[in-house]
């Protein structure tokens, strides 16, 4: 931190902080707030400590290690006797136990077998639901509804609660710019400023700010650091990025998690510039507790401080757990190494006892805070049955989450969407059309295919034999079609192994049959959930499996209007659709009420009002692809996408064969009605410099809109506020989202939306990694996506 003299021209929030310390220091310390209150308090750190000065060294390093028993989503799982360390007391943590009996039988020995009756912290992957399963993370980016998530995480939660579990490895915040990267499947996209918004909603959503509620959990906020960024989108890869981007866009949706009281954080697979997160003092302890305050616990994922031997920062055992332990790593997660190597090191000299104490401390806080040590047990509940109540919430969230992409008039009929009785016969064409497991999309490791209403059963019930229905082709072709079968997870022939290689061009000829004695077709398309998306599911080419592409042109060929619903949950490259097919609807996987949601927004139920978290590319040659990029000296203006013709420039940044612009750009979501904006207005015209650093975390200036539904049906719109900052110290994005509001407006209605900007808006990172504010100019636009037109300024003034 550095102090800049009062007169500067720059002046940053850290150092009016530091300005403030000076003249009174106590005022300082009460003014910083532990992100957590509940973990900071006296009473429970009291507690630590008293339970602490018992321990023994071997029970210590017991409470360091978390196990998996049964099931393992990572290479290896532990194989210890996990009844005798758990009757030592040596068991800090398991994941994987899902049911009232199998934690509990666990916890008996734990509770009364064990010296002094510390109880396990059992935990699991609940990432889009535990039992009811909702649209997949970056689905329910889509809705830009906060509430959505929160309503999400809390299902989660009670039902994860019933099963044992107290603590969940969700949220997953990681920018992700990159859909190669199979784990987009699992954030909220490509912004800061939405990944953020979304980051405290499950937060709010699992803790409710108080984990000792009897339906509360803890978070496990991950990958902590910039897991997403990995390069060229393969996954596990190094991260190499500079200190400005990494603080400003990747660490923004940590920041805000913590901010909201996050209990713990997961460290991530990759490197940071060269040095392993699970292994990073700089990120681990400078920045996340010292600078940010946590006072919470850190796990390492799935053998992550094993695998620091394979980063080649230590030869042994013992070398990388002392790493990962010295930058901050409290928990090992599935590598056996805490609980095997700590304590020998511990007596050998080589670890001071108070860095183990440390990590300790921070897993007993956590286990004070839920109240483990008073309600270790859960009680057996009725079963699990997907009530009309669960129904009703997973469909209300996934209606939110649809992204119209396009709804060209087709000659004669007008837009194809909504469905009326215009189609008198529909043929639904596509192996996505009628798969239960499909919908329910990546890590739904609890959830069960059996509860999911696929889309075919859906409108057999709206349209009765008016529906034809052809699969059309499998997800996948030919051999790979065959492996997927046998590996997939549960299907009717998952033991056979001599299913038939799929017989596409016979099957596709019987659809495109089926679309003839139609009158529209909508095509349900993707990619193989469970098999292409999540962990380890990272892709070269960004288009639909198999045959699926073939499937799509042989039925728009037949000259039959086509609706193509996209299943998939990691942004396709749709250029051929683009072109093509008149309307498009990006469905995501949208979870156990999968095919009566999508039902709803093609028949016009349900207006769509999703809006792009990630841009979808033209082409994966663009990728990485985000609307917030830097600008270049030789911005590209236009389609270029051809070789310079006469008297073009050719010296510009851009491609020789494709346009630089998203084929669908960040933001983007039509609807069937339409919205118009008034010109947007700012409360001031110009803001002195010192008055935006004094404010602190108070807004200064309002933007104000009105928003007018100008069609015939009622419609909610998401209305974005972007800013680009003209002028500054370091090269600002060409645009950054700063603001969003979901408003829902009935036919003719106009609602005026406002929007606060301060420091937290305006700043950036400088040089000297500061969050600064410098004299300048935002422009400052508002709409319904980032190319919004309407445009507004502010001068921040010396
Ligand atoms: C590895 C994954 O990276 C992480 O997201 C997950 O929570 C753990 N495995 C536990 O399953």
């Amino acid at each position: 931190m550095k102090f800049l003299a009062p007169n500067s021209v720059l002046w940053t929030l850290s150092a009016l902080v530091l300005a403030a310390a000076c003249a009174s220091p106590v005022l300082l310390a009460q003014s910083r707030q532990a992100p957590n209150q509940q973990l900071a308090s006296k009473q429970l750190n009291a507690r630590v400590e008293a339970l602490l000065k018992q321990m023994t060294l071997d029970e210590k390093v017991g409470q360091l290690a978390q196990y998996s028993v049964d099931s393992a989503t990572g290479p290896g799982a532990s194989n210890l006797k996990y009844d005798e360390l758990a009757a030592k007391g040596q068991v800090g943590s398991m994941q994987s136990l899902v049911s009232a009996e199998a934690t509990n039988r666990y916890q008996r020995l734990a509770v009364e077998k064990s010296r002094l009756h510390i109880p396990i912290l059992f935990a699991r992957d609940v990432i889009h639901g535990h039992r009811t399963i909702f649209p997949v993370p970056l689905a329910l980016a889509a809705s830009w509804d906060p509430a959505a998530v929160e309503t999400v995480a809390r299902f989660g939660a009670v039902e994860a609660r019933a099963d044992g579990i107290r603590w969940v490895f969700s949220p997953m915040v990681d920018i992700a710019r990159d859909p190669r990267w199979g784990r987009i499947v699992e954030s909220a996209g490509e912004d800061p400023y939405l990944g953020s918004a979304m980051a405290r909603a499950w937060v709010k959503g699992y803790q409710q700010d108080d984990l000792g509620k009897p339906d509360s959990v803890a978070v496990s906020v991950k990958h902590f650091a910039a897991y997403g960024a990995a390069i060229a989108g393969r996954d596990y890869n190094a991260v190499d990025m500079s200190e400005i981007v990494l603080r400003q866009v990747y660490l923004e949706p940590y920041r805000a998690a913590v901010e909201a009281g996050a209990a713990t954080l997961m460290s991530s697979f990759n490197t940071i510039n060269g040095v392993p997160a699970s292994a990073d003092p700089f990120i681990l302890t400078q920045i996340l507790r010292k600078e940010w305050g946590f006072d919470g616990m850190v796990v390492s994922d799935w053998a992550a401080i094993p695998e620091l031997r394979d980063h080649s920062i230590g030869a042994d055992d013992a070398t990388v757990a002392r790493k990962a332990l010295e930058a901050g790593v409290d928990m090992d997660m599935v590598g056996d190494l805490y609980g095997t190597v700590l304590a020998s090191q511990v007596r050998a000299g080589k670890i001071p006892e108070a860095v183990v104490d440390e990590a300790v401390r921070r897993v007993l806080r956590v286990k004070f805070a839920l109240g483990l040590f008073e309600h270790p047990y859960t009680e057996q509940g009725p079963a699990y049955d997907a009530t009309p109540e669960r129904r009703a919430a997973a469909r209300k969230v996934a209606d939110e989450t649809f992204v119209l992409l396009k709804n060209d008039p087709v000659e004669g009929l007008g837009t194809l969407l909504p469905l009326t009785a215009k189609a008198k016969k529909v043929a639904l064409i596509g192996p996505l059309a009628d798969n239960q497991r499909e919908m329910l999309g990546a890590w739904a490791v609890t959830g069960d295919p059996k509860y999911v209403v696929t889309l075919r059963t859906a409108l057999v019930e709206r349209l009765g034999d008016r529906l034809l229905y052809a699969q059309g082709c499998e997800l996948l072709s030919g051999e790979d079609a065959n492996v997927i079968k046998r590996l997939n997870f549960g299907g009717p022939d998952a033991a056979d192994d001599h299913v038939p290689i799929p017989d596409d061009a016979k099957t596709i000829a019987e659809a495109v049959e089926t679309a003839k004695k139609a009158d529209v077709a909508i095509l349900a398309l993707g990619e193989p959930t469970n098999w292409m998306e999540g962990e380890a599911s990272s892709r070269t080419t960004l288009g639909f499996t198999g045959a699926q592409q073939q499937l799509l042109e042989a039925v728009a060929a037949t000259g039959k209007p086509v609706i193509l619903v996209v299943l998939a949950g990691r942004p396709l490259e749709l250029k051929w659709a683009a072109a093509h097919v008149p309307a498009i609807l990006e469905a995501w996987s949208p979870g156990i009420e999968a095919g009566p949601a999508v039902a709803d927004a093609l028949f016009g139920d349900v207006n769509p009002s999703g809006k792009l978290p990630a841009s979808l590319p033209r082409a994966v040659g663009q990728e990485p692809l985000y609307y917030a990029q830097l600008p270049t000296g030789r911005p590209a203006r236009g389609d270029l996408s051809h070789l310079p013709r006469n008297g073009e420039e050719k010296f510009l940044s851009r491609y020789m064969d494709e346009e630089n612009s998203a084929l669908f750009p960040f933001g983007w979501g039509l609807s069937y009605t339409r919205f118009s904006y008034s010109q947007p207005t700012v409360s001031r015209d110009e803001i002195p410099l010192r008055e935006v650093l004094a404010s602190g975390h108070n807004p200064i200036a309002t933007v104000g809109v009105d928003v007018k539904n100008t069609g015939s049906v009622a419609g909610s719109e998401v209305v974005q506020l972007y800013i680009r900052n003209t002028a500054a110290s370091v090269s600002q994005p060409v645009r950054e989202l700063k603001g969003f509001a979901r408003v829902a407006l009935a036919p003719g209605e106009t609602k005026h939306v406002e929007f606060t900007l301060g420091f937290d808006e305006l700043n950036f990172y400088n040089v000297e990694i500061e969050r600064a504010v410098e004299p300048t100019t935002y422009k400052i636009w508002v709409g319904g996506s980032s190319l919004a037109a309407a445009e507004t300024g502010l001068k921040v003034v010396e």
